[in-house]
């Protein structure tokens, strides 16, 4: 569509629409005229966006302008209903709109009925997630699933109702409001790939409503799953083969990307697209600040490819970007692709994800872990760490999920590592087999056709301590701590929001347990989502392994707070010219810091020179020993060691 005759249509369209959005909400608007008005100036910056995208997507429908009517009426009364105390929040956003790039931020996520009992319980963790320095928590899926298994809530029967064991949404939203006095944003997921096979619309579909069936992909025959299937990647190839489920009910096959009662949305349908649009309204107005948009890559399909990362994908999240700027300007965007690496950074914009999970960076992390060298991290962070600059990634050594060594093939060739042998060596690794390995990770997703396998488990058993503990070593003890410290000194400084998974603070074993549960045994990513005890003795021993390691992250995160160096920004990713070590340069408002990181468990050095040249200085402070040395000797580092340091006297100025 020609651009010229786009933007004609923008202004008609806004002119035909705005006297009947006025009428419709004349009373409202008369009551609250500095609202309204702000609303309408809203609609006016971002109308010309969300309008052409919206007509490229759906224009050639009969019902285009209805349904675009619709999604204007649903954006000012949700507008309207919006409570006060997120209409200010919108205004303090509006002001200070880098919010979230401020090294005070952290966050952590948790599972309310495993970290806790119930979202009212969670009230009491308010203190331990002040203590432990968080700004952002993120509640795993609490919405209402159907009974036995819910992809760990990733099935959602309604956006609108909370799993009753839970909660409800009241005390969902009085726990977003007791959080945010705390200057605690909650973070909510927006499962919007699909729904749970018991949510009203494919219950509906199911009764034989065509509306509704036109909600979901369904197919009558094999013909065109078929054709789709050549591209597409089998996402849980343990569970199943294919992407396509048969509902015997309908007499249809429905597109089930993940497990068969996710039922993929048809957003080639703008009624999907309005019906989401106004649950992401509704989340927005319940109080969370940031919805972390789950699956955000499969959203939209294509004959003939592989159905991930299409363009349009990437419209319908810009469309939803625009609708909230103009309804609920505070709200982010977080995205969750765990893609190849060029596909993830494609969603990061202002206008589409602010906010993104660093999946290569994670994976690499754990690449160099295994091999004690940093080629391959060095080389690739070097050329895809870059984002806009009012963007932020966020960063993390583990999840809720297991584990993909999605990093380029690429960047391993150039840096003479076969990327097919390294992901089995990683794969070997991690789950143990490797002679010699630290790691007891437990494979997830084993793909007999192509020899793909994803890891499971905690970062404490990854990183060696589990073994340690069973071996009873105290050696090896210390060794696994000093790894998992330093993978921390890392996502602390490097850039972007540092995300802790909860538990992983005090270094949680993988728990087996889930083995015995029929819900949970087929699938390996529950032995590292354990039920926390925190009555047990060892929390309340202050010698504990776990007290220890706990205070040791909590100061970790006070130092990255007072330190103006570390707001997210620049990283320059440096040469240290030894293969055990990664170190890169991080700078702001005049603070200069070099942080190097020791891979190996034997003790490295980097040159003086190196020193001289990235530090810029003679004289530095170490922050993480508090040690002040001079240049012109070289930096020595202990096993797994690392050094936050700071150029107290300048060779040259910044
Ligand atoms: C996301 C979630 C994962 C879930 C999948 C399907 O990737 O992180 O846990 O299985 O989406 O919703
Ligand atoms: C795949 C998907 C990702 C999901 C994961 C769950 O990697 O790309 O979105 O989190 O599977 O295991």
């Amino acid at each position: 569509m020609a651009d010229e005759w786009i933007r004609q249509q923008t202004r008609i369209s806004l002119q035909r629409l705005l006297p009947r959005l006025r009428a419709e909400f004349k009373e409202a608007a008369e009551s609250m005229p500095q609202h309204w008005d702000a609303f309408e100036k809203r609609l006016d910056s971002h109308w010309p966006r969300l309008f052409a995208i919206l007509i490229r997507l759906y224009g050639s429908r009969y019902d285009f302008f209805y349904h675009l009517e619709q999604i204007l009426f649903t954006a000012a009364r949700s507008w309207l209903d919006r409570p006060e105390a997120l209409k200010t929040l919108d205004e303090a956003r509006e002001a200070d709109g880098q919010w979230f790039q401020s090294q005070e931020m952290v966050g952590g996520v948790l599972y309310a009925d495993l970290f806790s009992d119930n979202i009212t319980q969670l009230h009491e963790h308010i203190p331990y997630f002040k203590e432990l320095g968080l700004t952002y928590v993120h509640l795993m899926p609490p919405f209402a699933v159907p009974a036995g298994d819910s992809d760990g809530g990733y099935a959602v029967n309604s956006y609108r109702m909370l799993d009753p064991s839970l909660g409800t949404m009241e005390d969902l939203s009085e726990l977003g409001d007791r959080l945010r006095e705390e200057g605690i944003s909650l973070v909510v997921d927006f499962v919007f790939n699909h729904t749970s096979d018991e949510h009203e619309w494919a219950l509906r579909a199911q009764g034989g409503e065509p509306e509704y069936q036109d909600f979901y992909y369904l197919f009558a025959d094999r013909t065109l799953p078929d054709q789709y299937e050549r591209n597409l990647r089998n996402i849980f190839p343990e569970v199943r083969k294919g992407s396509f489920t048969w509902h015997e009910g309908m007499r249809k096959w429905v597109w089930t990307t993940f497990h068969s009662f996710q039922w993929d949305l048809n957003y080639a349908n703008p009624a999907v697209f309005r019906a989401m649009a106004e649950e992401m309204l509704f989340l927005a107005n319940v109080g969370v600040e940031v919805l972390r948009l789950d699956a955000v890559a499969f959203i939209w399909k294509r004959m003939g490819t592989d159905c991930e990362n299409l363009p349009e994908a990437h419209m319908i999240i810009q469309a939803f970007n625009a609708i909230c700027r103009i309804a609920a300007p505070s709200l982010l965007f977080k995205s969750e692709a765990i893609v190849h690496p060029d596909e993830v950074i494609r969603y990061i914009d202002t206008d589409e994800c602010r906010l993104s999970y660093n999946p290569m960076l994670m994976a690499l992390l754990w690449e160099a872990l295994a091999t004690r060298g940093t080629r391959l991290i060095e080389h690739a962070m070097r050329k895809r760490s870059r984002i806009p600059n009012d963007c932020s990634w966020v960063n993390y050594l583990r999840c809720h999920d297991d584990i993909g060594w999605t990093f380029d093939d690429n960047d391993a060739w150039e840096v003479g590592i076969d990327p097919g042998a390294h992901r089995r060596f990683l794969n070997d690794f991690y789950t143990g087999q490797f002679p010699g390995s630290f790691a007891r990770g437990i494979p997830f997703q084993f793909n007999a056709e192509s020899g793909d396998q994803r890891v499971s488990g905690t970062l404490a058993s990854l990183a060696g301590l589990e073994q340690a503990l069973l071996a009873n070593d105290p050696l090896l003890i210390d060794m696994a701590i000093r790894r998992i410290v330093m993978l921390r000194s890392i996502v602390l400084s490097i850039g972007g929001i540092p995300l802790i998974y909860l538990g992983e603070e005090w270094g949680m074993l993988n728990d087996y347990s889930y083995i015995t549960d029929t819900r949970k045994a087929g699938d390996s990513r529950w032995v590292h989502r354990p039920k926390i005890h925190w009555g047990t003795d060892r929390w309340s021993d202050p010698e504990a392994l776990e007290r220890r390691l706990f205070k040791e992250v909590a100061a970790m995160i006070k130092m990255r707070k007072s330190l103006p160096a570390l707001r997210n920004g620049g990283m320059e990713v440096i040469s240290t010219e030894n293969p055990h070590l990664f170190g890169y340069i991080r700078h702001n408002k005049g603070q200069r810091m070099l942080i190097v990181n020791n891979f190996s468990e034997h003790p490295q050095s980097m040159g003086e020179n190196r020193l001289r040249v990235y530090g810029l200085g003679y004289r530095f402070m170490d922050h993480v020993s508090g040690i002040t040395f001079p240049a012109g000797r070289p930096l020595e580092l202990g096993p797994y060691g690392f050094v936050w340091l700071e150029t107290t006297e300048y060779t040259r100025p910044l």
